[in-house]
């Protein structure tokens, strides 16, 4: 019985799909789905890194710390080179800025057709990768600004300037989820052909959902409009998930509704999550979703980034949800 293509077998790929989109954007010119490609290349190289981990002996601590004074994971020191990399050989990159390098790297310049930044967080959760539970590398593609001489400066652009974003999630599944700005696509890794292929367009957040994603740990420093909420949220049949890896519990908000925040704390009065490879890029994705996104007072994507590794508080998902939250701050 010769193989049969079924109307329900799903062909259309990651490449195929930015390539359609390409085409949409009458000024594009090829550059951008370059890097896309790449960045599902890297995707993929990392997933299989990390599924392998444990046999490759590559857990635990790299031995090193890095910028935010956090414990280098090995893995994140693989992930961050396998980016470096790939993205590296791709022509239309200026600037490449990461969590884990202090300062951004200047590939070209805007006249040698440096076109685009790319900012990531190329391990997200790290610290859950020895116990098995879901990673994920988080993406924010920028316009180069040729005018500014400053690596740096170049990447501090407000989230609203985003070209592109998303992340990949190396969970059950290898998932990655993309924004160019026209709604978010969801595509799953599927390794019998290697690709990452279509499963969901114009994917939309639940408009509420009776879930709230926080480390309740750190609630006794929170402010008290975060407490007051608690107490309602405790008395009002809400249910908690909290995973501890942004790019998960972001992911379920994503699909099932509810709320993730990340509140200033004591330790991080500015909150933990970086402004510029976490907190815009999924800020993009759920707002492109029909949910929200603030940092504090603002609007996440409106806030002026001062510097590369500058910490926000982060409160996103469902509007209902976010909003309710909102109105207890
Ligand atoms: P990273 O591994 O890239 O440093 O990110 C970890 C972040 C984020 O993934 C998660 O939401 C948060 O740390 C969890 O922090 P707590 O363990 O303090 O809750
Ligand atoms: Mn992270
Ligand atoms: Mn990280």
């Amino acid at each position: 019985m010769p193989p049969t293509v079924e109307p329900s077998d799903n062909l259309t790929s990651l490449q195929s799909h930015i390539l359609g989109e390409e085409a949409r954007h009458p000024n594009a010119t090829g550059e951008f789905s370059w890097i896309a490609s790449a960045i599902s290349l890297a995707g993929k190289a990392i997933g299989h890194k990390v599924r392998h981990a444990r046999l490759q002996d590559v857990l635990g601590r790299a031995g090193a710390s890095n910028v935010q004074g956090e414990e280098q994971q090995k893995l994140d020191v693989i992930a961050n080179t396998i980016l470096m990399r790939i993205l590296g050989t791709r022509a239309s990159i200026a600037v490449i800025a990461s969590e884990e390098d202090e300062q951004p790297t200047i590939l070209r310049r805007g006249s040698e057709g440096g076109k685009y930044c790319v900012l990531f967080d190329p391990l997200d959760g790290s610290s859950n990768l020895d116990v098995g539970v879901g990673v994920g590398t988080i993406f924010s593609i920028l316009r180069n600004d040729p005018l500014i001489p400053d690596a740096e400066k170049t990447v501090c652009q407000r989230g609203l300037r985003q070209v592109a974003a998303g992340y990949i999630l190396y969970g059950s599944s290898t998932i990655f989820v993309i924004t160019t700005g026209n709604g978010v696509d969801m595509f799953v890794l599927d390794h019998s052909v290697g690709s990452f292929l279509l499963v969901d367009r114009g994917l939309k957040i639940p408009k509420s959902g009776k879930t709230y994603s926080v480390n309740e740990a750190n609630s006794s420093t929170f402010p008290d409009g975060y407490r007051k909420y608690l107490e309602w949220a405790h008395a009002s049949g809400y249910s908690t998930r909290y995973i501890g890896s942004m790019v998960a519990d972001v992911h379920r908000t994503l699909l099932t509704g509810g709320v993730f925040m990340y509140p200033p704390t004591k330790k991080n009065p500015d909150g933990k999550l970086r402004l510029l490879y976490e907190a815009n890029p999924m800020a993009m994705i759920v707002e492109q979703a029909g949910g929200l996104a603030y940092s504090g007072d603002h609007r996440t994507l409106d806030v002026e980034p001062a510097k590369l590794h500058q910490r926000v508080p982060v409160l996103l998902g469902s509007p209902d949800e976010v909003e309710r939250v909102r109105s207890f701050l």
